[in-house]
């Protein structure tokens, strides 16, 4: 049987090797002044801001910087951008850099179309209506939030990650360009990989997973398969590179799709209170949410397995389920991801806390199966250690 379902990919994707210097041409189709935000050291070190403003300045496009993106950033930078935007009436907004990046560029170009603060539009489709372009270039493979509908910050106030969601907030442009991804340093490539993973493996097995999102699903699981250990292992491998910039991106579009699921419930919670690395957090987890949700669809996990290289022939479709929590594991393992989330500076005391937390986002409810404040309380628990 085949389910209905609305499919909305609005953005143009410009990808490949070197497309970087595509921008300058791209950004004057849509604007004239550009808002370019990005993070405080890496790109600017490694000579791409320049080289956005340069392109940029060459089609008679200034641009405003702002480059004060922290990882997990908060709600008090996303507003410090949509004030800055505004004094300087910028109609572009430009993100070069990873998910942190991209996000606050969603959120400042809401506020800098409409009114207001952030906060006014954190939730389900609390966005007008469409916003000032947003040319996305990320530099980690990674998120995907250059094609998703979700922009994710932390309420530092409450240490608790919230999240505007809304297809207006889509981005119109996004050049995916695997130069930007080699300075990537081994665990980063992992902890931003390992998320790419996650996204593809709790969007496949999604309650709302559709045709569409299941075809974006499993070749971003598949290429993930063949290409994570490369780039994390031979840096400067660039076909390793473009298979991560392509799997992450398919794999921001099946999520945009289908959502995510109990990894990402629970690993926005633990990177709300302890501010940890997304990727490295909703990775370690997703094994153990694996071992809970496998029951509930046994086909999707045993194609996981397939797509991942593990050889199910024979084996009844419970065993070959079960092979794709055993291809995780040993994935994490070979790419230095740590076994458990004390390692990374979660408290296993703080499990009432966080199941309260993670009880109320989205992603939770999206899982493929009912978790109670108990099931979720274990699970963190487990991954503790
Ligand atoms: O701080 P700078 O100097 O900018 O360096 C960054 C940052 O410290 C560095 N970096 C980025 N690209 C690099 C690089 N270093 C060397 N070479 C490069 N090419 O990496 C550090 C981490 O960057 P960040 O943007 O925080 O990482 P990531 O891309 O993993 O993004 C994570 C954020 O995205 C959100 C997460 O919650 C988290 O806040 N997510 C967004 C989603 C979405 N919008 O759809 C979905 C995801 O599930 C996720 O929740
Ligand atoms: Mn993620």
């Amino acid at each position: 049987m085949f389910k209905q379902f609305d499919w909305i990919m609005p953005t143009k994707i410009i990808f490949g090797e070197g497309r970087l210097n595509e921008i300058g041409k791209i950004a004057a189709g849509v604007g004239n002044k550009a808002f370019l935000v990005t993070g405080k050291t890496a790109m600017k070190k490694l000579g791409f801001t320049q080289r956005v403003q340069d392109y940029l300045r060459s089609e008679g496009i200034d641009s405003i910087l702002f480059d004060q993106i922290e990882p997990n950033p908060s709600l008090e930078t996303a507003n410090r951008g949509a004030q800055l935007a505004k004094e300087n009436d910028c109609d572009v907004i430009i993100a070069l850099g990873g998910g942190s990046t991209m996000d606050v560029a969603k959120a400042v170009s809401t506020v800098k179309t409409y009114r207001g603060s952030v906060e006014d539009y954190l939730g389900n489709d609390k966005v007008p209506g469409l916003i000032l372009p947003i040319i996305a270039v990320p530099s980690t493979a990674g998120t995907g939030s250059e094609v998703t509908r979700y922009a994710v910050l932390t309420n530092t106030a409450i240490n608790r990650k919230d999240s505007l969601r809304s297809e207006f907030i889509i981005p119109k442009v996004a050049i995916v360009d695997p130069e930007l991804m080699v300075s990537q340093s081994p665990r980063l490539t992992s902890s931003t990989g390992i998320d790419a993973l996650t996204h593809a493996v709790e969007a496949y097995t999604s309650p709302q997973a559709d045709s569409f999102s299941d075809i974006a699903a499993a070749e971003a699981i598949r290429l993930v398969g063949i290409y994570l250990r490369r780039a994390v292992w031979e840096e400067e491998n660039m076909e390793a590179r473009s298979g991560m910039a392509l799997a992450s991106t398919l794999a921001g579009m099946a999520i945009c799709q289908a959502g995510t699921g109990a990894a990402h419930g629970l690993g926005m919670s633990v990177g709300g209170f302890f501010n940890t690395e997304h990727g490295t957090t909703v990775g370690l987890i997703l094994p153990y949410v694996m071992e809970y949700n496998f029951v509930a669809n046994l086909e999707k996990y045993a194609k996981i397995a397939t797509l991942l290289g593990e050889k199910v022939d024979g084996l009844s479709l419970r065993k070959a389920a079960l092979k794709s929590i055993e291809a995780i594991v040993g994935f994490i393992q070979d790419i230095d991801i740590p076994s458990n989330l004390s390692q990374i500076g979660a408290k296993k005391e703080m499990a009432d806390e966080i199941a309260k937390d993670a009880i109320t986002q989205g992603a939770m409810r999206n899982n493929i199966r009912r978790l109670t404040s108990k099931e979720i309380k274990a699970i963190y628990k487990k991954a503790c250690g």
